[in-house]
């Protein structure tokens, strides 16, 4: 049997077909998706980008391309000429298609498959190893099609939304100059000046800017960014934002942007209604009651303070957390997550010590109102009386307590209460809590390096009301910045910036960079502020990490076509490689 050719002109997407064409002629393309011999027909599931159709081969019908059909194999790829019935009373509800099927009366073979290294179909159990290796066999299953063609319709969108209210869209460079400030940055070497390297831009950040100084009032881009960090769960080396800036703006301006494009994609994505203006919460409300800087709103469990209901406890390990400057004592109350085993506090206490904790203090309450706690003994009557009431501790109870710094209390607890979320069924799907987070600190301190680093990065403004403590208390000053967040994955974050020289000159000395590093590194941003730089601000959201909200996958690589394994590799192409010695020569390279 020859192959290849094709004669064909396709009618119809075959996973399109539905009742109302029952009657027509028609011609599909696809791959087959099974084959079933029962009757003396030939049964196949023919399947291409918008679904499947069930194809029947009956003799009667024709004969030859009957025979044809008995030889067809999964994955083969095949034109199909016939006529669209219905199936009567054997509906498939599964199938978008279910209504109908197509009568064969000719066929064409494109191609023959061997046998793949995996069935392609959703819920099989194959490695994600597997899976990334054949990409393009992964890449044929509907629920990767389907979120791909979400994230086609998700740029879309976002795109109309900007080019509509006037925002360019507009090319940034990928060979770019090295800055590491913030993550780790890809070097590409250049051959034409040896031992000197391109950047890979970790965002396009300085050209925006350069573009509200050059005038061009309003820019977007859907911008690939690279960032050579350790990767989690919703990180990759490099993903894609919708990156934007504006002129003579304030943040309201930048936030309304962001939420139109984003209650647009979820009313024609999902269909759901998100009320606007989101929710707002500064960064120290954040941290106070959730412990992160992205707050999950879907549930209780907030972290409480009970520093000063401790500072002359008996128990030594919260009376010194209680009075030292930096350090506190907070807890969780537990509630409404169903009995609660030994088992899963002494897990809760090793989850705990991932983020630093020292310890983890619990306290069960009984149906008497007592305390079962292996710190009940080193408490006073007064101590237990009043924790109970501030943690609002009802017979049933159990709290969880943490004595250290302000940081490892925010850190471990904020991740607890996550944790018990999700693992104990508090977390519904179908909700989007959607809120921005305002009042960052514009610097944090790096207690290794000993200096402060940009929380940021370095051209966010600092608070008018704040400018005065720049060099004076560094660490008080809150920034121009905020971030969006959803159900506790920050999506985006953005900032009004600096457009003054002298203040860029006193935030890069904040961080310790001088004039002549700072002439060095950013020479060309100093000198086109001193040329009329506008006020202006903007934002980046993650597109990966909205695309696995709008999906509802734990998986960033679920909605990345070509996606890097935690280990920073892709397995299909077998990157990162070692290249020619000739190709090093060229470059003026040579490994250690
Ligand atoms: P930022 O670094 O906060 O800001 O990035 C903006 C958003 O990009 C997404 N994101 C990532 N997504 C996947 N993998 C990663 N490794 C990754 N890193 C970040 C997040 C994040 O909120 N230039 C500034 C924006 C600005 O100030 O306008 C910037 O890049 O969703
Ligand atoms: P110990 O006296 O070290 O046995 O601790 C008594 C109780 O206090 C145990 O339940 C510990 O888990 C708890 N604990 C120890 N360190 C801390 C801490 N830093 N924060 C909260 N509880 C702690």
């Amino acid at each position: 049997m020859s192959t290849g050719i094709q004669t064909f002109r396709r009618t119809h997407m075959c996973g399109n077909l539905r009742r109302e064409h029952c009657g027509n002629a028609v011609v599909l393309m696809g791959w087959v998706d099974n084959r079933r011999d029962h009757g003396g027909c030939v049964f196949i599931d023919l399947r291409a980008r918008e679904g499947i159709v069930q194809v029947v081969f009956d003799p009667s019908d024709d004969a030859a391309a009957h025979a044809l059909a008995g030889d067809l194999r999964s994955e083969w790829v095949v034109g199909i000429r016939g006529v669209v019935r219905s199936r009567g009373g054997n509906i498939n509800p599964r199938l978008a298609t279910g209504d109908i099927e197509i009568a064969a009366t000719g066929i064409e073979i494109y191609a023959k498959s061997e046998t793949p290294p995996f069935q392609i179909s959703d819920g099989i159990e194959t490695s994600e190893e597997v899976r990334l290796k054949y990409r393009f066999l992964d890449l044929r299953r509907g629920t990767l099609q389907r979120n791909l063609i979400l994230r086609h319709r998700f740029n879309q969108l976002a795109r109309k939304t900007l080019s509509d209210r006037g925002f360019l869209e507009l090319e940034t460079p990928f060979l770019i100059k090295s800055t590491p400030e913030g993550a780790r940055d890809y070097v590409v070497p250049s051959r034409v000046h040896q031992g000197q390297f391109f950047a890979l831009p970790q965002s396009p950040q300085l050209f925006k800017q350069l573009f509200m100084m050059a005038g061009y009032d309003r820019y977007f881009q859907l911008a690939r960014c690279f960032r050579d960090e350790d990767l989690r769960a919703e990180r990759q080396p490099e993903f894609t934002q919708v990156d934007l800036e504006m002129s003579f703006c304030n943040e309201q301006d930048v936030q309304d942007v962001t939420e139109e494009i984003l209650a647009r994609a979820w009313k024609e994505l999902l269909n759901i209604t998100v009320p606007t203006p989101f929710e707002r919460i500064t960064y120290d409300e954040s941290m106070r009651r959730f412990g992160v800087d992205a707050p999950d709103l879907r549930y209780g469990l907030e972290l409480i303070d009970v520093s000063d209901l401790v500072k002359t406890s008996g128990f030594k390990v919260f009376a010194d957390a209680a009075n030292k400057p930096g350090f506190a004592v907070k807890a969780i109350n537990i509630t409404g997550v169903g009995e609660l085993s030994r088992k899963d506090l002494d897990d809760y206490t090793d989850f705990v010590k991932i983020y630093g904790a020292k310890g983890m203090a619990w306290v069960r309450i009984k149906e008497d109102g007592e305390w079962q706690s292996p710190i009940a003994k080193f408490l006073t009557d007064a101590e237990r009386i009043a924790m109970t009431e501030r943690l609002a501790l009802a017979p049933g109870d159990v709290a969880v307590f943490i004595a250290d710094t302000q940081s490892v209390c925010h850190a471990s607890l904020g991740n607890l209460r996550k944790h018990v979320a999700k693992t104990r069924g508090l977390v519904d799907d179908n909700v989007y809590r959607f809120c921005w987070v305002t009042d960052f600190p514009l610097l944090e301190w790096n207690g290794e390096q000993q200096r402060f680093f940009a929380a940021h990065h370095p051209f966010t403004s600092p608070a008018a009301s704040d400018l005065h403590k720049l060099e004076s208390d560094p660490g008080a000053v809150k920034a121009r910045a905020y971030d969006v967040a959803l159900n506790g994955i920050e999506i985006g974050g953005g900032s009004i910036r600096i457009h003054d020289l002298d203040v860029q000159r006193r935030v890069f000395g904040a961080i310790g960079i001088g004039d002549v590093e700072a002439q060095a590194k950013f020479g060309f941003l100093l000198d086109a502020l001193r040329y009329g730089a506008p006020p202006h601000g903007g934002l980046a959201l993650g597109i990966d990490r909205i695309l696995m909200l709008i999906c509802k996958t734990p998986s960033i690589r679920d909605v990345i076509a070509f996606p890097k394994t935690q280990k920073q590799t892709d397995l299909m192409l077998d990157a990162p490689s070692p290249i020619d010695i000739a190709q090093m020569l060229e470059l003026g390279l040579r490994i250690k």
